[in-house]
């Protein structure tokens, strides 16, 4: 009887679970990660909300580890390494801060990577060797599995697909200065600023009756609920912009799936159809109608708790452990 602790660290929320070894989360708990200006303060702060649940969880289990997922992560190093959406610049050694302050050991991954590995060993991505996980939130983040392995590469910083760049001296990203990233269109980040631009070209709609700051891709999507055609569009340009995207991803790698995952994801067909159809209108015949695109199955924020926590069972991650 063992557990281990998942992290899931995004840009606005971090969510957290003990995991048993089939996956089950047992206790649960979130914070938010936007709160906290120092990285020590944050670890603090989970260090309290996470130890009485630890010390409930494990009178009659074995505490066995902690793992990560966090954007820019570093599995090779244990860092976390200028996130364009955490307020903790420069290289931040975070799986030996945490493994003081909790006494254990941790291991770090990439968000996404996380994401794809709780996919691959519990949700829709089970059986797969060959896919890509796009996580779309605050930022834009992706977990490329090629032949039931996670891609790492040189540096350990592989899959960065939310940074690639889909229009050419586009959109400048409010943290890097890249010019025309995915993530500065596709993420709830990027949602928000097309609607606040396409609200001013249509005076009519519903988006208008809100003020600047309480436009996000929360109140785009009940807009475009309701019927707004201006919300229906934002979410039309994203999905484009996301479609093509794709198509570039599926030719690098021929993934048998891509998994969407993330908040923006509650938008549903608002985003999934305008994505299918520009993916498919740009892939070569070769990859056309083959690949599925499908949204998460476990419940949002549990691929990632999951995935991360599977770093403490496993170093071959494509079977869950064994109870
Ligand atoms: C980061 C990625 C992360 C993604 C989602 C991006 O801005 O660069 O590492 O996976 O956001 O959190
Ligand atoms: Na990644």
């Amino acid at each position: 009887k063992q557990v281990a602790l998942g992290i899931d660290i995004g840009g606005t929320n971090t969510k957290f679970g003990l995991v048993n070894h089939r996956g089950e989360i047992l206790e649960r708990g979130h914070l938010k990660t936007e709160q906290y200006e120092k990285v020590e303060d944050f670890i603090d702060e989970l260090y309290n909300e996470i130890k009485p649940l630890l010390d409930k969880c494990c009178k009659d289990r074995e505490f066995e580890g902690i793992g990560v997922g966090a954007p820019n992560a570093n599995y090779y190093k244990g860092t976390i390494e200028d996130a364009p959406n955490l307020r903790w610049k420069g290289i931040i050694p975070f799986a030996d801060m945490m493994s003081k302050k909790f006494g254990t050991n941790c291991k770090i991954t990439n968000d996404a990577n996380a994401a794809a590995l709780g996919e691959m060993l519990y949700g829709a991505a089970r059986g797969m060797k060959d896919f890509i996980m796009m996580t779309l939130g605050t930022g834009v983040g992706s977990g490329i599995v090629c032949g039931g392995n996670l891609i790492y590469g040189h540096d350990g910083f592989a899959g960065e697909l939310g940074h690639t760049i889909v229009k050419p001296g586009g959109r400048k990203h409010w943290s890097t200065g890249s010019e025309g990233s995915l993530e500065a269109y596709a993420s709830a980040t990027g949602i928000a600023i097309t609607a606040k631009k396409m609200r001013v070209e249509f005076p009519n709609s519903m988006l208008n009756n809100f003020p600047e700051e309480e436009i996000n891709s929360r109140v785009v999507y009940e807009c475009a609920a309701k019927g707004d055609a201006t919300s229906i569009e934002v979410f039309r340009y994203t999905g484009q912009k996301l479609g093509e995207a794709l198509a570039n991803f599926v030719m690098f790698s021929s993934p048998e799936a891509i998994l969407l995952f993330g908040g923006v994801i509650k938008a549903g067909d608002f985003i999934l159809k305008p994505t299918k159809l520009h993916m498919e209108r740009n892939l070569l015949p070769i990859f056309r109608n083959k690949v599925k695109l499908v949204f998460s199955e476990l419940d949002e924020a549990d691929a990632a708790i999951l995935g991360a926590s599977a770093l403490v069972w496993e170093n071959n991650y494509s079977q869950p452990p064994q109870i």
